[in-house]
């Protein structure tokens, strides 16, 4: 009893501290507390090789000519026969892993040299050295894994390493193999030297016949150390903006090159050797290691809403190439297919939300996460040219997903251009079909983003909200960041009709992009944040849920002049964003007289120097926000320099 009575005084008290937390200052709009996000697609090796954590390229043997015209199932790998051994290898088909995975090398260890001049390992085997080159650190553990059938009768020995270039050896195990099912066979691998360029070895040491697939090195530490997971360096950037969603896998990868490339979420989720790997639309391949259970994970693992778009069940527009020919290139899956796709549709949401005792819902469990997901949005196609063929299958998708989940908000799409044919016709089924938010996309140049500050102050609010799911300016310099800041002020203080934005795309691997202008570059050790990063995660570490007007005043007919005032509920702070995209500084003049309590100090944060500035692999600090602590009195003048973005967040209790 009294316990039951001290738990309920708790209640109250956790209670009241919600509702007083919760309480904004009076006079404020009430604006998306979903505002700023993550766009992630799988284009510029964002996952394999890149987000996703794996070390071996062409870990499945999976690779094809139809990815790139000199890819084969060998391609990545190198045969080996130290000591003077001889074998054969050769790739098969016939008795996969599983059906979805359909290579696998076949060795034969026709002779081990021993020749006692020989220094090392004798034997035949493979040699991978990753996305050019593996990245291993000293007393770092590594976890090897590869399913090994024997087909001869001996049991096999193996010796695997990680070796730098020069062949010497930096950390050792060995494996025997002696079962003639596919089993996999794992082993740590602690490098006592760190190395930028190092390999794995896999050497058998005794003759004999076997088959091998699904060959995978990982870094223990992955991002909170996840199995399977992501470069915690990566991940860590992204996590660091405070992401309120994460929209994947695309982007156009999402809709696909034709039909047989749409993306489909069951062959991503599961046991990685049973997922079925397939043709990047970017031109190389993915092997869907970083599939649906991963994506959902990440999103809960820094508190961002999973925002999957499936495909609206056609391809891309420019499938084979056909780009914006009448859309000749889009293909629809046939009708007699269509009940099957919707129920693909629904069973994402039962295998994200549904009880163990569900279908799907119990694979979500069977993969190690018995708590659901709480997947709230579900994208419907991605900027598709909006030809009857889309809108009868979006019309189908859409009444199936609301009938069934009312509970789930649907994501239209309305092409690729900020106006045009695609975007209204993709807006007016929005309004026909009572879809609640609806994904735009826009690229274009910086005065662009300038000269239409006021796009959304006249959008109507009786419509579905937007979803600003792709943007960006065209550079990455600083001038370029700061006419997005500008452009973000916009949708805050249009956040009551602008219920979600993201920048695209997200990340870039040097020397492997096939889009230009990016958020993020990085190769295997060195990452560069844009100066266009930096006004994302300014914008989204310090997000709000409530707008206020006229808290800053400055020059209004400067068009290059920006600001915004919005309040974090659940913390009560005030959130300051002034932007000057003028080449010199500029007066603003701030008056909190509107608010209660103001805690004299503030952290302010400038990110501002040469318009033309950007950040480069050899000098990546070259344009980064500096943050100091400044006093702040109820009404204070802030002269904004010359090409800037300052956030001045002010608490309003101690
Ligand atoms: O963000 C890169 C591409 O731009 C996306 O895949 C596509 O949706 C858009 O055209």
């Amino acid at each position: 009893m009294k316990n039951a009575k001290s738990i309920l005084i708790l209640g109250l008290s956790l209670l009241m501290a919600i509702t007083t937390i919760a309480q904004p200052a009076k006079g404020g709009k009430k604006i998306s507390s979903d505002l700023f996000g993550l766009f992630f697609e799988d284009i510029n090796y964002s996952a394999d090789g890149g987000l996703y954590a794996e070390l071996v390229q062409n870990r499945s043997f999976e690779y094809n000519p139809t990815e790139q015209k000199d890819w084969n199932p060998f391609s990545y790998w190198e045969y080996i026969s130290p000591g003077f051994s001889y074998g054969r290898v050769s790739v098969e088909t016939s008795a996969p892993i599983h059906p979805n995975n359909t290579h696998y090398l076949v060795l034969d260890v026709e002779h081990v040299g021993n020749e006692v001049k020989f220094v090392g390992n004798s034997g035949v085997g493979l040699k991978n050295s990753g996305f050019d080159g593996m990245v291993v650190k000293s007393n770092d553990r590594y976890d090897f894994s590869m399913f090994v059938s024997q087909l001869s009768k001996e049991p096999i020995s193996f010796s695997i390493s990680l070796q730098n270039p020069k062949g010497e050896v930096l950390a050792e195990c060995k494996i025997n193999a002696s079962s003639n099912d596919w089993t996999k066979y794992t082993a740590s691998l602690i490098p006592t030297q760190s190395c930028d360029t190092a390999s794995l070895v896999i050497l058998a040491t005794t003759e004999g016949k076997f088959t091998i697939d699904v060959v995978s090195l990982f870094p223990e530490k992955t991002f909170k150390k996840r199995p399977n997971g992501l470069r915690a360096d990566l991940a860590q950037m992204l996590a660091d903006m405070k992401p309120r969603f994460i929209r994947f896998p695309g982007g156009c990868l999402v809709h696909g090159d034709g039909l047989g490339n749409m993306y489909r979420w069951k062959n991503t989720i599961g046991p990685v050797q049973e997922r079925k790997e397939q043709r990047n639309i970017w031109g190389y391949h993915q092997t869907a290691g970083l599939g649906y259970f991963e994506y959902f994970q990440f999103c809960e693992d820094i508190g961002a809403k999973p925002l999957p778009v499936l495909p609206a069940a056609v391809s891309c527009q420019n499938s084979g190439g056909t780009w914006r020919v009448g859309g000749t290139g889009q293909k629809a899956v046939p009708m007699n297919e269509m009940q099957d796709y919707i129920q693909e549709v629904l069973d994402l949401i039962e295998w994200a939300n549904g009880p163990a005792t569900s279908f799907w819902g119990a694979k979500r469990v069977a993969a190690g996460h018995p708590a659901p997901f709480n997947l709230q949005y579900v994208g419907i196609g991605n900027e598709d040219k909006i030809t009857p063929e889309f809108e009868e299958r979006f019309a189908m998708i859409s009444k199936a997903v609301k009938e069934k989940h009312p509970e789930i908000t649907i994501v239209g799409t309305a092409g690729p251009f900020h106006s045009g044919e695609d975007f209204d016709k993709g807006w007016k089924i929005a309004k026909d079909l009572n879809i609640p938010v609806v994904d735009e996309h826009y690229y274009t140049d910086p005065n662009w983003f300038i000269n239409n500050q006021y796009r959304y102050d006249k959008y109507d609010r009786t419509k579905g909200e937007v979803y600003l799911g792709e943007y960006a300016s065209w550079g990455n310099k600083l001038r370029n960041a700061i006419a997005e800041a500008a452009y973000m002020t916009a949708l805050e203080r249009n956040g009551d009709v602008v219920r979600m934005a993201s920048y695209a795309p997200l990340l870039a691997k040097k020397n492997f992009t096939q889009w230009k202008i990016d958020m993020i570059f990085f190769d295997n050790t060195v990452i560069c944040p844009t100066p266009n990063y930096y006004v994302q995660k300014m914008f989204s570490a310090n997000h709000g849920d409530y707008y206020f007007d006229k808290v800053i005043a400055k020059d209004e007919k400067d068009i290059n002049l920006a600001a915004s005032c919005v309040q974090d509920s659940t913390t009560g702070d005030i959130i300051l964003k002034l932007v000057n995209y003028n080449e010199t500084a500029k007066p603003m003049k701030v008056n909190l007289g509107r608010f209660g309590k103001i805690v004299a100090e503030a952290e302010q944060t400038v990110l501002s120097g040469s318009p033309d500035a950007e950040n480069t692999f050899a000098n990546t600090k070259n344009i980064a926000p500096t943050s100091s602590i400044v006093k702040i009195s109820k009404s204070f003048d802030y002269s904004a320099p010359a090409m800037s973005l300052t956030v001045i967040r002010l608490k309003t209790k101690n």
